[in-house]
């Protein structure tokens, strides 16, 4: 059966698409068989891994509005080894129409219960805010991924994110549980960033994943080529540092 992950953070431009579509590629690299769900209206994921519009079709959308089944919505990564499941800004109309439907918040898990048997990962990227997608990714997933850059207000936000995630695990997904934070963009010369790290550190201990994924400009630039960092550059720091976070996370869900 698939460890199924859900990349979630309220706030905005954390690196949560990056961290999805990277840590798809190195999974597929470590030779597990993964699909990327795109679950964001920005579809950004889904553009980053060279899904032309017409490529994309049908998405996300199509699938939780019960027009096409799964494997319909399944398509390849052009230059990546992985699937995905694209979405595109259909998917917004999908957050008001889904209010309507009962047992709202399990409709993602409907819709992909017969094919996770076909995976060992499956990597969600959220959208930035807890709306019912997200929240049918977290009644979804057994494991949650946290991405946090390591500024001022980083932390702010959080405990209201991880009240709601206990509020979920008790209500209707006891199997959800927080694989970890990893900090995104990290600098190590900016004498805050350090000091936002130890916070994490002393808040999250193990929790935080040892991996942190480095300011670099090749993570930024290759969703214009329609491929992961791994792909478009697998020397870069960042390449280096998602194949090792994805390492972590094989080695953590396996222990769990
Ligand atoms: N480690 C990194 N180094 C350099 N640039 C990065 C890094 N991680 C992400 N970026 C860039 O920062 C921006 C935000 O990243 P990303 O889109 O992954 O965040 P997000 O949390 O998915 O955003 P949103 O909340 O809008 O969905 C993007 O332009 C991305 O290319
Ligand atoms: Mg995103």
């Amino acid at each position: 059966m698939a460890n199924i992950i859900v990349i979630a953070n309220q706030k905005g431009g954390v690196g949560k698409t990056t961290t999805s579509i990277n840590l798809a590629a190195a999974l597929g690299q470590l030779g597990k068989k993964t699909l990327l769900v795109d679950l964001d209206s920005q579809g950004n994921a889904s553009s980053a891994c060279g899904l032309s519009h017409d490529q994309a079709t049908p998405t996300i959308y199509d699938l939780l509005l019960g027009e096409v089944d799964a494997s319909q919505c399944i398509k390849r990564a052009a230059e990546d080894g992985f699937d995905i499941i694209p979405s595109n800004r259909d998917l917004m109309a999908a957050e008001i129409q889904l209010l309507e439907l009962e047992e709202r918040e399990l409709i993602l898990k409907k819709a992909l219960d017969g094919i996770t048997s076909r995976y060992d990962f499956i990597v969600i990227d959220s959208p930035p805010s807890m709306n019912i997608l997200t929240l049918n990714a977290l009644s979804f997933a057994e494991s949650l991924i946290i991405p946090v850059q390591c500024e001022y207000y980083a932390l702010e936000g959080m405990t209201g994110m991880l009240e709601s995630i206990y509020q979920i695990k008790d209500s209707v997904n006891p199997k959800l549980d927080l694989l970890g934070v990893v900090r995104t963009m990290y600098d190590s010369r900016n004498s805050l960033a350090v000091e936002v790290s130890a916070q994490l550190k002393k808040y999250f201990h193990d929790k935080l994943f040892w991996t942190f994924i480095p300011r670099n400009v090749r993570l930024a630039e290759a969703p214009s080529h329609g491929m992961s960092a791994l792909k478009y550059d697998p020397n870069c720091s960042g390449s280096k540092a998602y194949l090792s976070l994805a390492k972590e996370v094989a080695k953590k869900t396996m222990e769990s």
